[in-house]
């Protein structure tokens, strides 16, 4: 696995230092009010386990299940909600977690979703923020790191749902990328989960 990865990024010390600034930054924006966290799975289940428990803050939590059908390695348009009911969150203070924000397509989804429900505030937080043009207008309030546009894996992060449990986040070798995305027959019958 580790052969696999062109550079590491961000390694464990510095994810953790990162993630330290951003729960206190979170919890003094927050010191007054009652978070709910919606993690979206499953890229953010490190950073959200590793965030929240250094945000020593009332707070709920839950998680939402998306899906998103694609050729290689992006994001298509069509973003699926495997819930068939999204959390309640009327009046409430939300705070959503992903893992890493690219087109936009994704959390514009849920944004859009969960303002449906009414609730006091949104806000978005994300480990990793792609700098690019992104297809949707959104943008996230806290980021752990602004990266280039490449494909990273590692820490919550997968290619064909490997490398998850890299404990760091690094760039997926150029290589295996095009030898695994010209195979479109295995690619394009993945649903990819987030
Ligand atoms: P978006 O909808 O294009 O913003 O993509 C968001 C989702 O795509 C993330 O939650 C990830 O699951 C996945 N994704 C986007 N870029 C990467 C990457 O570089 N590595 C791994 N997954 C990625
Ligand atoms: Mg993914």
């Amino acid at each position: 696995m580790q052969s696999d990865i062109q550079r590491v990024l961000f390694d464990g010390p510095a994810i953790h230092k990162r993630l330290g600034e951003l729960a206190k930054q979170i919890t003094a924006d927050y010191s007054d009010r009652e978070l709910t966290v919606i993690a979206i799975l499953t890229g953010s289940l490190m950073f959200m386990s590793d965030l929240l428990r250094r945000i020593p803050l009332p707070l709920r939590l839950d998680c939402l299940s998306v899906v998103s059908y694609h050729g290689k390695t992006q994001t298509s348009g069509d973003v699926i909600f495997k819930e068939l009911a999204v959390p309640d969150v009327a009046d409430r203070d939300v705070l959503i977690l992903d893992d890493i924000l690219d087109t936009g397509y994704t959390l514009a989804a849920v944004r859009k979703k969960l303002e449906m429900a009414k609730p006091r505030s949104i806000r978005v937080c994300v480990l990793l923020s792609k700098r690019k043009q992104r297809a949707r207008d959104i943008d996230a309030d806290y980021i752990g790191f602004a990266i280039d546009d490449e494909f990273v894996v590692g820490y919550g992060l997968d290619f064909m749902e490997r490398y998850r449990n890299l404990p760091y986040v690094g760039v997926l070798r150029k290589e295996l990328l095009e030898r695994m995305a010209s195979d479109d027959s295995v690619m394009l019958s993945q649903a990819k989960h987030l």
